[in-house]
Order: C-alpha cells, then structure tokens, then sequence
C-alpha cells in the first residue's frame, strides 16, 4: 500500500482498528505496544487471515519504533482502559505518561504525521499529545465525536426501527458526562428526529448516548468499549488518507471557535489530507451553547489537573 498508518497499542482498540484499516485496505500498518510478542504476535495473525478477507495490506508489529518512521497517521490507543466504577478522568494520571512518552517517539520519527488520539481521558489526551510533538493544532485531533455519535445513531435507528445508514447524529463537547448531543442536527432521511419522536424518548436517548462507554464498561467488566471506537478511529483516519474532506465531529483545539480559547473540545471538522482543515462553526441555540460551555469547564478542570501534574 502506499500509505502507512502506524497504531500504538495493540490491545482491544488498536487491534481492532488495525483489523479495519488492512480489511478495507487503506494502508499498510505498525502496530506497537510495550508488551513482548503481543504486536508481532497480533499482526501475524491478521496476515494470516489476510488471504481469506483477499487484501494486501502489510502488517508488522514490534516493541520498537523504527518501523513507524514517516507514517502518514499515527492513531495512539495505549493506555489503561476503564474498569466498572471508573471515570474516563480517572485513567489521567497513567495515561498522561504513557501518551507523552509514545508521542515524543513518533513525533521524532514521522513530523508531518496527523496524530488520532483516541487513549481517555480524551480531550486532555489530545493536549498532552499537541505539547508533546509540538505539531499545529491541525494535526493533532482526537477521537470522541464519531463515536458518540454512532452511540446516538444506532439507539436512534433501534427507536425507529430504521437503517442505521439513514441516520445521522452529532455529539458535540468533551467526551466524559458533559458531552452535548445536538437532537436538532440529529436526523433520519434527513427529517430531524424532534419531528418523528416525542421529547421523553429523546431525552432518554440522549442519556443512554452520554452514558454509551459506561453502559459497555459495567457488561464487559474487565474492561471498556472497543469495536465501535476502533470504527470511528478508522473513519477519522480514511478521511484523511483518502483526503476525502468528510465533516465529523473531532475533538480539535479551538481558539476563539463557538467562543473557547486553547483547548480541545468536539466540534464538527473538515478531515482532509492535512488534518483539521475547517473547524464548522454551527449555530446554537442558547441552551446549547451552554452545554458547551459547561462541557468545556469539565475540560478546563481536566488542564488544571494535567498541570498540577506537570504536563
Ligand atoms: N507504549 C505502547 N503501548 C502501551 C504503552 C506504551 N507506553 N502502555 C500501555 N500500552 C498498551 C498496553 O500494553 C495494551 O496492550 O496499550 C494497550 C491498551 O490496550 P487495552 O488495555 O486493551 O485497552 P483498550 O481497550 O484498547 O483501550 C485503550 O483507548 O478507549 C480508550 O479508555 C481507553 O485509554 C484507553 C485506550
């Protein structure tokens, strides 16, 4: 293939995303982790099956970072993932090290890489990463909006009894309790569904889609949600490599975007071959509009939390 995306972190998500990216054949893939064996190991197991999925995609997996050199994407899942009873924010201290640390290391090797964090807490990640390589803010964007909005989109089309493929959703604001599902700019064939259920159903939505990761995290048990985040991963990173410019809701540093200055936070982007090309500022409504706020508050608190820890 052409083009080289590197994953770090082999576990659930970045084994899954690596699956997705070879099975549709967008690129060849690195997929590290600190583990011994465990990114050789998973990489020849999906070059194994590669022959029946019928793609010629490369896979290689190793401790190291020498195979990532001049990436065209690095999408980072290291981390520890939640376990029941834990926030997204209680993984901060832990994952801050572990993304500074994988950061540096990919940013030496690959400097005109997009960086696709996806490792929680998400927004506060995304900054850790963005101080770490020292990239413009177009490159450093972080999963949360593409999967909270497929969350909203297939509990929309189980309500309706509808495709999924008629659905369409946005999720704006942090990716934690405060994230701010927008049911106006939420729609079926295109008709916004405020016209096709009532406000209960709505509202009950809404909260079975802020709770999304939690629900999954109490029924696995052992630990959190992956197939859809490696799903939203993947069409973050097929935007790009095919420069295909699809608007999806990221978490991108705004400075002065819906009114918030230097820090990350989902809102609707342009993905294109240079990362964040656009950042699409929508009207809200003022209610909306405080529900962002409130949500970037919850990030800020997260910053001052990074600082207090020296990041
Ligand atoms: N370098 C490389 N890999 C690392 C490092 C590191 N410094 N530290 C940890 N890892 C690897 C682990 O060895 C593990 O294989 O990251 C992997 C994480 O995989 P899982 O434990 O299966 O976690 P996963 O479910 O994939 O979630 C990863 O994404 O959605 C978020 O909240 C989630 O922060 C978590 C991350």
């Amino acid at each position: 293939m052409d083009k080289k995306v590197t994953v770090i972190g082999a576990g659930n998500v970045g084994a899954t995303a690596a699956q997705r990216l070879c099975e549709k054949e967008l690129c060849d893939v690195v997929l590290v982790d600190i583990v011994e064996g465990v990114p050789q190991g998973k990489a020849l197991d999906l070059t194994e099956a590669a022959p029946i999925e019928k793609h010629d995609a490369h896979l290689t997996g190793s401790n190291g970072y020498e195979a990532t050199e001049g990436s065209d994407i690095v999408i980072i899942t290291a981390g520890i993932p939640r376990k029941p009873g834990m926030s997204r924010d209680d993984l901060i201290a832990t994952n801050a090290g572990i993304v500074k640390n994988v950061t540096e290391q990919v940013a030496k090797l690959s400097p005109n890489t997009v960086l696709i964090i996806v490792s929680n807490p998400l927004d506060a990640m995304c900054h850790v990463a963005y101080e770490a390589s020292g990239f413009s803010k177009n490159r450093v964007i972080g999963m949360a909006g593409v999967l909270d909005s497929a969350r909203f989109r297939a509990f929309i089309a189980m309500e309706l009894n509808v495709s999924v493929e008629n659905t369409h959703a946005f999720v704006l604001g942090g990716h934690g309790d405060t994230m701010v599902p927008l049911p106006r700019y939420s729609t079926v064939a295109g008709i916004p569904i405020t016209e096709l259920m009532p406000a209960d159903r709505i509202d009950a939505l809404v909260e079975r889609t802020a709770n999304g990761g939690a629900e999954i995290v109490s029924l696995l048990k052992t630990g959190s949600a992956y197939y859809a985040p490696a799903s939203a991963a993947v069409e973050m990173a097929e935007s790009i490599l095919k420069d295909k410019k699809k608007v999806l809701p990221c978490a991108t540093y705004l400075q002065g975007e819906y009114g918030l200055n230097d820090l990350f936070i989902g809102v609707p982007v342009k993905l294109g071959a240079d990362g964040v090309e656009d950042v699409i500022e929508i009207k809200l409504s003022q209610s909306e509009q405080e529900l962002l706020n409130k949500s970037a508050q919850a990030v800020e608190e997260l910053k001052g939390i990074l600082q207090k820890l020296n990041y």
